[in-house]
């Protein structure tokens, strides 16, 4: 199978699997991590073929498709990769992005000591690095405001709450099972992505995105007030 078609055949069965959820992955977000992580992975000399398969695979194994099993997601990936023949290296590559891009991930666990998993620090590749920059550039700016609130409604969360102050220091287990408002999602995750970054690009991007991130904050906040 040459690379067109093992793209192709990725990206069809990445929007049937995304069809079949209802937790807020859209294909669109993939469409979107996919155009951003190449670009990203051309200005960093990264392999493209390895970029563009990681981010189109990159939400497949999301933990929350699998009720908080991490190692059934990657599982799926592997499965995929393996029914279209693709070099097991290369798998493996595959599979080591899409099970170290998630946020989640960089959060300290409750118990550190009973995570054996992130007890070492794996490497970082270029590939790793721009699929990462572009999944969490997507979380930012206008497109990551929207999709804050979408996913905050869709577990019925109200959009803010004064009472309810953002976690300082939020753990892996916390941000797993957060019912807080969306607003408080912005603190948790979304400011801190800027420096985040791994690439020049992503930076520089990522800059842009967090101004916007602030000044929307800015605004909301005078409208709560009922000043502007
Ligand atoms: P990650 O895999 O990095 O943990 P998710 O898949 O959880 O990210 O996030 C999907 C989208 O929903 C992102 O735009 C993210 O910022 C947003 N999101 C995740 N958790 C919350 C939350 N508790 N409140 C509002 N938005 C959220
Ligand atoms: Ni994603």
């Amino acid at each position: 199978m040459d690379r067109q078609e093992i793209i192709k055949k990725t990206e069809l069965f990445v929007k049937k699997t995304l069809s079949e959820d209802s937790t807020g992955h859209d294909w669109w977000h993939i469409h979107r991590v996919r155009n951003l992580a190449k670009r990203i992975a051309r200005e960093e000399g990264a392999d493209i073929f390895l970029v563009e398969l990681a981010a189109l695979l990159h939400d497949i194994g999301d933990y929350k498709f699998f009720k908080g099993d991490e190692e059934a997601g990657e599982e799926k990936v592997r499965q995929w990769l393996s029914s279209l023949e693709i070099p097991s290296l290369f798998i493996d590559k595959i599979v080591g992005i899409t099970s170290q891009i998630s946020f989640m991930h960089t959060l300290p666990d409750k118990d550190k000591w009973k995570n054996k998993k992130n007890s070492s620090t794996p490497t970082i590749s270029k590939e790793l690095m721009a699929v990462t920059d572009a999944d969490r550039l997507d979380a930012m700016g206008a497109i990551g405001i929207a999709r804050a609130f979408t996913y905050g409604g869709f577990f019925n969360r109200p959009i803010y709450d004064p009472a309810t102050k953002p976690s300082k220091s939020i753990t892996k287990e916390e941000y797993k099972i957060t019912e807080a408002p969306s607003i408080n999602h912005f603190y948790e995750k979304l400011l801190k992505l800027k420096d985040m970054m791994y690439t020049k690009l992503g930076r520089k991007m990522a800059k842009r995105r967090h101004r916007f991130l602030n000044l929307y904050l800015k605004q909301f906040f005078k409208e709560w007030k009922g000043k502007m």
